[in-house]
């Protein structure tokens, strides 16, 4: 098979470390086969597979079970995510060894929060003994309670609970402080507001071993969205103010924040198509992320193609531990690769995505950016927007 690819920008396979797949539980919105094909779509090779799933994965049987079920659909290597504690409830450590047997490298409180500074010390004593990453929700729940948007103007107008920036920037740094303590890894997920990087910057600073992610909407999407109350605007942590995109965009471009990830989160038509308090939060990431990040950080100068192959494939990569992410392959060798035509150009449909759920922001937008070709290990997985299983 030739693909012609003049013109083409040639990346190495995208690496999503914040995947909601919803296989077990909810596969009415989402599956293990449909999320495969949104992510050889989206340019990815490897997607790690959130735990928050029905029932939760915080033992070995689910997670061997979202690893072989990923090879067996066999279009991007799906790697589960263990939960820190049991029923991702924070209450008690989940079994960290018998899952990090099993292949586990992050392990993460996505949805919920540890919020109990015991509990997370000793889940960052195991992961570092067990040479894994705990990758926290960025959440402190007590500062969270009843939370429909950002806390600030445009919450107060439209008589919304305030999610105040507080309840992120206080748990990220107390999560900071003991990783060093602990001499252990930390990765934060979806950092949301201009503070969190701050935090962040401070703590590398001193010697912290902190990653960090921001999705692809938190560099775009601002609070303004909110005024029609539609709920497809409805994520946590929320969408917060322009000025924290401009930051956030900003910091990703300097390092302090290591990668792209996409938070993806299936939802089904009717917890979407409701009042606002009603409905969950989350949107459909795996598809629109590499033309938002040309759209935000390419396209204004912040970063060229080099910076995408970082922060879409190299950085996440290294963070998981992936082995054969990112280094160098020589002629003939299978590899792991995204054709992007930086001119091209789409308009997103939910309905036409390949994910059963539909419940994308970016409704009827023109994005820059197509993902022409992804190849795992030599084997093209999406072409010209087909998946080819
Ligand atoms: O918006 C979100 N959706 N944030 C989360 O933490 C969980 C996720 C989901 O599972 O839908
Ligand atoms: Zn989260
Ligand atoms: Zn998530």
């Amino acid at each position: 098979e030739v693909i012609e690819a003049d013109g083409l920008v040639a990346l190495p396979g995208f690496v999503d470390l914040h995947t909601h797949l919803r296989e077990p539980g909810r596969e009415d919105t989402e599956t293990i086969e449909t999320g495969s094909r949104a992510a050889a779509l989206g340019g990815y090779t490897a997607v790690f597979a959130m735990a928050n799933t029905d029932p939760v994965a915080d033992n070995a049987v689910i997670v061997e079970h979202v690893w072989r079920r990923g090879q067996e659909v066999g279009l991007v290597d799906v790697y589960p995510v263990g939960a820190v504690t049991v029923g991702l409830k924070g209450e008690k450590l989940a079994e960290l060894g018998t899952m990090a047997k099993a292949g586990v490298r992050i392990f993460s409180d996505d949805g919920l929060c540890v919020a109990d500074p015991l509990i997370m010390r000793r889940a960052l004593e195991y992961t570092k003994a067990l040479g894994a990453v705990i990758a926290q929700h960025a959440e402190e729940p007590r500062l969270t309670v009843g939370a429909q948007a950002h806390e600030g103007e445009t919450a107060a107008r439209l008589g919304l609970t305030g999610w105040p920036a507080v309840a992120e920037e206080s748990i990220v740094a107390r999560d900071c402080l003991l990783a060093l303590h602990a001499g252990a890894r930390l990765h934060v997920c979806h950092v949301s507001t201009e503070g969190t990087a701050e935090v962040l910057r401070w703590a590398k600073g001193r010697g912290t071993q902190v990653s960090a992610e921001v999705t692809p909407h938190h560099l775009l999407l601002d609070d303004d969205r909110l005024n029609t109350y539609d709920p497809v605007n409805k994520v946590n942590p929320p969408l917060r103010t322009a000025n924290d995109a401009k930051s956030l965009r900003a910091a990703l471009a300097d390092g302090t924040v290591d990668c792209v990830a996409t938070d993806h989160a299936p939802h089904a038509h009717q917890d979407k198509d409701c009042e606002w308090s009603a409905a969950r939060p989350g949107m459909l990431g795996l598809q629109t992320a590499l033309p938002i990040v040309v759209a935000t950080m390419v396209e204004p100068g912040l970063l060229d193609w080099r910076g995408v192959a970082r922060v879409m494939s190299e950085r996440p990569a290294e963070i998981a531990g992936l082995p054969d992410q990112g280094r160098p392959i020589a002629m003939g060798e299978p590899a792991n690769l995204t054709l992007v035509d930086p001119a091209g150009r789409w308009t997103v449909h939910g309905a036409d995505l390949a994910s059963i759920a539909a419940n994308t922001p970016y409704e009827g937008m023109e994005l820059p950016g197509t993902v022409v070709a992804t190849l795992l290990r030599g084997e093209v997985t999406a072409r010209d927007g087909k998946a080819v299983r």
